[in-house]
Parts: C-alpha cells; structure tokens; sequence
C-alpha cells in the first residue's frame, strides 16, 4: 500500500487541468450494456473505480479497449453475475443492474456491502425494479433479479437517490411502455447519463429536475461522448487554492455545476473568478467561519463536506458542519484531530473551532474524500504529515500528488 508524504506551508500557485468526471464515467460506461454495438467514451479519468468497473464489465463479456479513450463492445454479453469480490470494492457496481435487466432480463449482482461512510443500502433501485415487473429475491449475498421484458412503471423514491436514479433511467430505455421516476435525483452526473442515452436513441424528458419520464425503445445504437469534468475534483483544488492561501486557476471545469460551492466558498472568503470556462480562485484571508448543510443537488455536495470542514479547521471562530446524506461521513474527525484540529461531534453535526495552526503527523485515510480531506490539511499543516492507504484516494483522484506538485507542494508517494 502507498502512502504520501507531505511538508506543508508551500503557497500553491499555477494550473491544474480538471479530469473527467468519475461518477459520469462510471454509469456511462454501465450504460453501454444497452446497446449491442462499441461505444466510444473520451475524457476518462484513470481512476481505481473505472478500473474496477472495466473489469466487471470484462466479466459480463463486454470487450473494453483504451484508457483515457475507451472502446467498449457489449455486442456478446455471456453473462450477467457481478461477483462479490468485485462488488465489495466499489458498491458503484449496482450500475450494472438495471442494464443487464433491460438487456438480458437477468442479473445477479453481489449486494454492496456497507462502506466507510454509512451503510449505503440499495432498497429503493430494487422496489423501483420491482414496480417495473422484476421479480428480486436475496440470495446468499446476491440481488438474483429476472423479468423477461420489464414495463413503465411510476417509480417514486422516498429519498434521493443518485445511483438509483441512473439505474432506473438505464432499466426504463428498454422497458414495454413509459416510466416516470419521481422525487429523482438531480446532479449533473444524472443529466449528463440522460443526455448520451438520448444519442443512444433513447426517449427521456426532465432529467435535471425531480421529475424525470422515460419512453421505451426496441434498441439502442452505440456513440461517441466526452465525459464531463469532475465538479468534485475541482472543488477539491478550490479549497487547497484557500488554505494554502495561494492562486490556482482551475483549467476544463464546468462552473455552471459549482454554484453552492463557489457560493460558500466566497462567504468564507475565497477570491474567484471565471474566464472562459476556466476558473481563478485566490486565498487571500482573513477567512470567516460559517455553516455548512450538504443536501441533494443543487444543495451543498456531501462529497465536498470532508475537504471544507479542513479548510474550516484554520478559520477564526465556530463553523457549524451539518451532514445530512449519510449517516457516518465524519471519518475524516479524528485523523483531523490528530493534526491539532478542534472539531466536535454531535450525532450528524461537527462543530469546528478555527485553530491557528495544524501539525504534521501520520494519519489514516478511511473513504475517498476523507482521504482528499487528509492531503488538504498536510498541505498546510506545520512539518511532515503522511497520509496512509491513499487507495483509497486513487479511486476518484487522478495523479493527485503529481497534480500537487506541479502546484508547488512538497509531496511524494512511497511505497507503504
Ligand atoms: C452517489 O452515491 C455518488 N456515487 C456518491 O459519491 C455521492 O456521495 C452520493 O451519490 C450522494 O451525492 C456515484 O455516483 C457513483 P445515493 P449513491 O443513492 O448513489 C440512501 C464519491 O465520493 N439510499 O444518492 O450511492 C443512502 O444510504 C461517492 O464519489 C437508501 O437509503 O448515493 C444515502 O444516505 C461517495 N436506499 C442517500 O440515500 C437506496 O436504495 C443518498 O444516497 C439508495 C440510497
């Protein structure tokens, strides 16, 4: 296992250039199991998960070529297990339920364990399947689900849900009939997967907004798309460009997906600015605190809440950190601790009090923007920090410490 070694103070200064977006690219290439022809998706990110995910769509059949091109060819899809132990290390592999319904009209899918940052249950993508005529029974671990032809159904779901929204999406292009999903999710990433199903052939309206209506089609026909950039990844520079009180202009970002955080991030007191398509973000302090609530887009994104509440530990006065999407993201607490920061936690609320400094020491990462939390606070913090089991960030950074560097900081990989 890899660990990274950071001395902090460096003021980092210059240009990173924004990959594609993970949690586009992942259910975009799940989706290619629609359609019997080779799909060319650009711009993708190389990523621990999009490996796993090639790697699940091999096991299916489907011939994947290229790496930041990919070819993928589902022409022949012999079979339709997703096995635990591919399952176990990316609970993302759900995306592939709903395609293998609709194309094959069986799956049997290992039922994602629980994560770091909550039990992550999938009960909502299986009573939607269940509406749209599948039968699902639990098997030793397994989501074993047959429908010979699934139907429109009116999907409504208790809570949002991204990974159910795509898949239900997914499902319903090849379903007998039109299927509504009510109260869906509305991120980007759900837009984006609508949109290239579209050139697919597929018929949706209202992806985007909470209410999204899917049209049945025989078939679907392979295209080309570019992912778009990770508004995660982007955010993350953002803050390393606050707390290390430098200038980083962030380069291939997508503003438009940014607002609650450019929002927040400017209340704290971050100088950015926009320039075709690019963005400027200065650190000047002083800083202010304030409150943070993450909520479903277009709210404050939970997978931004880690690398805030870093920035938020050297900010003067108390910031109030309320997580309302899972139910244990606060991992990233008490390795904060560790490096002198002053947090407390009450049930789904973090009480940050701004400390003056933060100190170098070995810290564990435990969930992907945990781990993005960690490397924040090395960079600033006073001597060395090591940040251990950074495959955790490999999941969903690309090259983040050679991207690091070429900002300025002094940081390396080593071998654990
Ligand atoms: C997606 O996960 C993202 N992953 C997550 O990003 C992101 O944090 C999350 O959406 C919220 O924005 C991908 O897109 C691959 P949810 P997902 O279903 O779809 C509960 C990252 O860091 N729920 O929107 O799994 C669930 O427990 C990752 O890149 C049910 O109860 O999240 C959670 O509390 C982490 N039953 C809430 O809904 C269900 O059937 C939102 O989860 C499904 C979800």
């Amino acid at each position: 296992m890899d660990k990274l070694i950071i001395n902090g103070g460096t003021r980092l200064k210059g240009e990173v250039k924004i990959s594609g977006a993970k949690n586009a690219a992942l259910p975009l290439i799940a989706a290619c199991l629609l359609n019997e022809g080779c799909t060319t998706l650009s711009n993708i990110p190389t990523l621990r998960d999009i490996t796993t995910i090639i790697k699940l769509m091999e096991k299916l059949g489907v011939e994947v070529k290229g790496k930041d091109i990919l070819k993928i060819d589902a022409s022949q899809v012999h079979s339709y297990r997703a096995p635990y132990e591919l399952v176990k290390t990316m609970r993302a592999s759900i995306l592939v339920l709903g395609p293998l319904l609709a194309r094959v009209g069986r799956a049997k899918v290992s039922l994602p364990g629980g994560c770091a940052i909550g039990p992550r249950p999938v009960n909502l993508h299986l009573k939607a399947l269940e509406s749209m005529g599948a039968t699902i029974k639990l098997e030793r671990g397994y989501i074993v689900a047959e429908c010979k032809k699934l139907r429109g159904a009116r999907v409504y779901f208790d809570l949002s849900t991204v990974t159910g929204t795509e898949n239900i999406m997914m499902a319903a292009t090849l379903a007998q009939g039109t299927t509504v999903v009510e109260n869906a999710a509305k991120e980007p990433e759900v837009e984006e997967l609508a949109s290239a199903l579209k050139k697919m052939g597929a018929h949706i309206e209202g992806a985007g907004t909470d209410v999204i209506t899917i049209e049945g089609v025989a078939h679907l026909h392979p295209i080309e798309h570019t992912i778009m950039p990770d508004r995660i990844e982007a955010g993350t520079y953002m803050v390393a460009a606050g707390i290390t009180q430098g200038d980083i202009t962030l380069l291939n970002c997508n503003v438009t997906y940014l607002n609650a955080l450019i929002e927040k991030l400017e209340e704290i007191g971050l100088k950015i600015t926009e320039k075709n398509g690019n963005l400027r973000v200065v650190g000047t302090t002083p800083f202010k605190s304030t409150d943070v609530k993450t909520l479903p887009y277009p709210g404050f994104p939970t997978d931004m809440q880690a690398q805030i509440m870093t920035l938020l530990c050297l900010v003067e006065g108390a910031s109030i950190v309320t997580e309302t999407i899972f139910k244990d993201r606060f991992m990233h607490v008490g390795e904060l601790r560790r490096l002198g920061a002053d947090i407390r936690v009450e049930g789904n609320t973090a009480i940050v009090n701004g400390v003056k400094k933060l100190y170098g020491a070995p810290v564990m990462a435990t969930d992907l923007r945990a781990s993005a939390s960690l490397v924040l606070a090395g960079l600033v913090a006073e001597g060395v920090t090591e940040v251990s089991r950074v495959y955790h960030l490999d999941r969903g950074y690309e090259r983040m410490e050679v991207k690091l560097s070429q900002l300025g900081a002094d940081i390396q990989r080593v071998k654990e």
